[in-house]
């Protein structure tokens, strides 16, 4: 019911804010701590580039524990908790699910790198209808429910930028800024892998900048290191355009309940053909790998005033 989605609503910015202040105090602690060296504060889970933490473990651990305590009814499908045995191939089904990404942008908070958050979302029928954000050394925090609006620290309405960018596919935006991931994926010899997606996203841009015989106009090409952040900033209207292939559900389920809240679009297209598959994703069961996200047009979001 509407009541219990907005207590569960409540329940998750609570959550977010308490454990974004935990990946803060990791993230001080770190920097104040001489003798904590990179290369020693991680380790290695699929390869050389998939790390986690000690805080990844211990952020998800809070949260898995706050929220069986609340919602014993409820799953829980976390990264790391993921990452130790489930062996299950669809992680989402339709019964309630939280879907946590305690450290998102792991290799950012190793680098100390401020592009990292902690992602919570909520979902039902497959559908993610609750999405928390917080990136706490950014100082930003996004936060969307269903028929509630998407929101940026508390009190802005996303999108925070209106205009003039109408959303693809219909139009495709010149003077795009277009984001997208490295994953981590380095089955191929490492610098051809490299390499060759390098080249495909400065095709992809070209491509999706170019529409409208704009010769392929794009104002930059971003690659932050969090998939659920990209979303966000799709969402605020900073990014036109974001893709990643080979993502998770807990990198982008947050990200795309705030995104649709705010106006925007999911599919699960390939970006070098964009109107091929523009099913949004409440058409789209969560568990794609690969992601193609566009900008809300502007519209006003779906509810107006302060977020609670
Ligand atoms: C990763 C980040 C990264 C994306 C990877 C994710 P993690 O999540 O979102 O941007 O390219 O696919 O796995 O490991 O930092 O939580």
């Amino acid at each position: 019911s509407r009541a219990e989605l907005d207590e569960i609503y409540a329940f998750a910015i609570q959550l977010g804010k308490d454990a974004g202040r935990m990946l803060m105090a990791a993230a001080q602690a770190r920097m104040g701590d001489a003798g904590s060296s990179i290369q020693k504060a991680h380790v290695q889970k699929m390869n050389a580039v998939d790390l986690v933490t000690e805080t990844d473990e211990d952020v998800e651990a809070y949260i898995k524990s706050q929220i069986t305590a609340r919602y014993p009814a409820h799953q829980f499908v976390g990264e790391e908790s993921y990452s130790k045995g489930s062996s299950r191939d669809y992680l989402i089904d339709d019964a309630p699910t939280w879907c946590v990404d305690p450290l998102d942008g792991t290799v950012n908070y190793i680098h100390l790198f401020p592009m990292f958050c902690v992602s919570i979302a909520f979902i039902h029928r497959s559908k993610p209808l609750i999405g928390v954000i917080y990136a706490p050394f950014l100082n930003q925090f996004f936060a969307a429910c269903q028929g509630r609006g998407a929101w940026f620290n508390d009190s802005q309405a996303l999108p925070l930028v209106r205009n003039p960018v109408p959303p693809m596919p219909e139009k495709a935006p010149a003077g795009c800024v277009f984001s997208c991931e490295w994953g981590k994926d380095r089955k191929d010899a490492p610098d051809g892998n490299m390499a060759r997606k390098v080249e495909s996203f400065v095709n992809m841009a070209a491509e999706l900048g170019g529409r409208q015989g704009r010769g392929g106009m794009v104002h930059g090409v971003r690659s932050l290191g969090s998939a659920t952040l990209d979303l966000a900033y799709v969402a605020m209207g900073s990014f036109d355009i974001w893709w990643e292939g080979g993502c998770w559900e807990w990198d982008v389920a947050a990200g795309i309940a705030i995104l649709l809240e705010a106006g925007g679009l999911v599919t699960t297209a390939d970006p070098p053909h964009p109107n091929e598959d523009t099913a949004p994703i409440e058409e789209v069961r969560l568990g794609s790998r690969l992601y193609l996200a566009i900008r809300p047009a502007g519209d006003s979001p779906t509810e107006t005033g302060r977020q609670s």
